[in-house]
């Protein structure tokens, strides 16, 4: 049997075909755009996901035996804001995860409603890619648009409509909204009423392994596959963790993808006590505690393809030797920063230039950067009793083994990279084979089919001499903090 996971990204859709052993057949994906319409500001249309994931789809069946395709589900894009009309049409294009724009919004939600009140409602805080701020900010600033809302879902919740015409979400990728009542696993009444939403325009919400229903007939003779199941799926960052085999308790997946994520299980539904971190529901039917940064791999494609105009990863980083020699310091902050500032206003540095400094330590400072970024948030979940010793990988940014030594030394955790780097579509897959009830249980299913490849020890002196740097690192955002947003006054 085959089972095929869907992973809308970023900056691309990934489909991947796995068979009932967990062995990973064929895969395809399609890139597409960011538009950024305002500085800080990020959006995508819901119809090129949508075609993308059907040419994807279309040049994977044809390597497939069709007959043999019993299930789908997605790993999806957190937090995006898509709108359907009373046609079904998208309102507008997606406001997405990593967007700014509701700076203001975001400050009356935890200011003025307030942090405690949100956190009793939905177990988070307001942080500015979330969706309920989003919805704020379209009631005031596009009202017409606001009020032709008939359907609201999440990204990967948008081709799933699209392909069985069922309104479903998951409560993964729903604890993002910011309307979720994360620990009981409902809407909160509070929060829809607060955005001025009523839970009729919600996605009816599933487990993450849980059937939402079958294709619909025109996308199966389109397809040419027939009595395949559909599974609700999950947000990129649980579905990740599926398919690396972070499940159970107290596991760690580290994810360096446009965004850079720490994801840490939890048998138990548990909040830090400012709400730095996520509180979030698994696609296992647990929970998790994450940090997430709002720009990782996606710093060094910036660095290598748009500033030094190359194409070949592997040759920026390949003259870098020597760990934590480096006198340059990078903050990554460059479509401003989530986990754990909340600060949309934030702008990425290089910072401690001199004039010996070369570009293999500028593309050093940038992997530091990003593992110190993520430190920022492991610090907060050790604050909170956690241990960690170990942490999965993966994401387009785990390919680079420079970065995998640089994140198990600056982390101080042993790091596991997996056979399979797919993350998020094969965690989608295995969703799709649990469902389908090809697999026992999703821990089973996922512990079995995530294989380690290789494990990176940190090295004790390394690590202290990254202990010194961070101590450095972490002084910088204060003391930068009220020039972001002076700036942003210009940008
Ligand atoms: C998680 C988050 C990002 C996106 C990236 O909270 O915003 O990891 O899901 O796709």
């Amino acid at each position: 049997m085959i089972y095929i996971g869907i992973d809308l990204g970023t900056s691309s859709v990934k489909t991947l075909a796995m068979d009932e052993r967990g062995r990973v057949l064929h895969s395809a994906s399609r890139e597409f755009d960011v538009e950024y319409p305002q500085v800080g500001w990020a959006e995508q249309d819901p119809l090129v996901w949508y075609e993308s994931t059907l040419e994807c789809l279309d040049e994977l069946l044809a390597q497939l035996d069709r007959t043999k395709v019993k299930g789908i589900s997605f790993g999806g894009q957190m937090h995006g804001l898509v709108i359907l009309d009373e046609y079904d049409k998208p309102i507008r294009n997606c406001i997405l995860w990593n967007d700014g724009r509701t700076a203001e919004e975001t400050n009356y939600l935890n200011e003025v409603i307030g942090k405690d009140r949100l956190a009793k409602y939905t177990g988070n805080i307001a942080f500015a890619g979330f969706t309920a701020p989003k919805l704020l900010w379209l009631k005031k600033q596009e009202p017409e648009n606001f009020h032709a809302i008939k359907k609201l879902m999440l990204p990967k919740d948008y081709l799933a409509y699209m392909l069985t015409s069922i309104h479903s979400t998951d409560y993964s990728d729903a604890s993002g909204m910011l309307l979720l009542d994360v620990e009981h696993k409902r809407y909160s009444k509070e929060m829809l009423q607060i955005c001025d939403i009523t839970e009729d325009i919600m996605p009816k919400l599933y487990e993450s392994y849980e059937v939402v229903g079958v294709l619909k007939p025109d996308i199966e003779n389109r397809l040419g596959i027939y009595n395949v199941i559909v599974a609700a799926g999950a947000g990129d960052n649980a579905a990740a963790a599926i398919g690396t085999g972070t499940v159970g308790n107290g596991q760690c997946n580290i994810s360096l993808g446009t965004s850079g994520t720490i994801f840490i299980t939890s048998d138990s539904f548990r909040m830090d006590k400012n709400n730095a971190l996520h509180s979030f529901a698994h696609a296992d039917g647990a929970y998790h505690l994450m940090g997430c940064i709002l720009s990782a791999a996606s710093c060094n494609s910036w660095w290598v393809e748009e500033i030094l105009g190359e194409t070949d990863f592997y040759e920026q980083e390949k003259d870098i030797k020597r760990l934590a020699h480096n006198s340059v310091y990078f903050l990554p902050y460059l479509m401003g920063e989530r986990s754990p500032h909340n600060d949309p206003n934030a702008r990425g540095c290089f910072i401690g230039l001199n004039a010996t400094t070369t570009r293999k330590d500028m593309v050093q400072a940038i992997y530091e950067g990003v593992a110190f970024a993520l430190k920022d948030s492991l610090e907060i979940a050790k604050n909170e009793g956690v241990t960690l010793t170990t942490t999965k990988i993966c994401g387009g940014g785990a390919k680079s083994q420079v970065w995998q030594d640089i994140v198990a030394n600056v982390l101080n955790l042993e790091v596991e990279t997996l056979v399979n780097e797919e993350g998020p579509a094969l965690g989608a897959a295995i969703l799709a084979a649990v469902a389908a009830g090809e697999q026992p249980d999703l821990e089973t299913a996922s512990k079995r089919i995530a294989k380690v490849a290789k494990t990176i020890y940190p090295d004790p002196e390394t690590v202290a001499k990254y202990e010194q740097k961070y101590a450095i690192y972490r002084q910088l955002y204060p003391a930068l903090k009220d020039c972001f947003s002076q700036m942003s006054l210009s940008d």
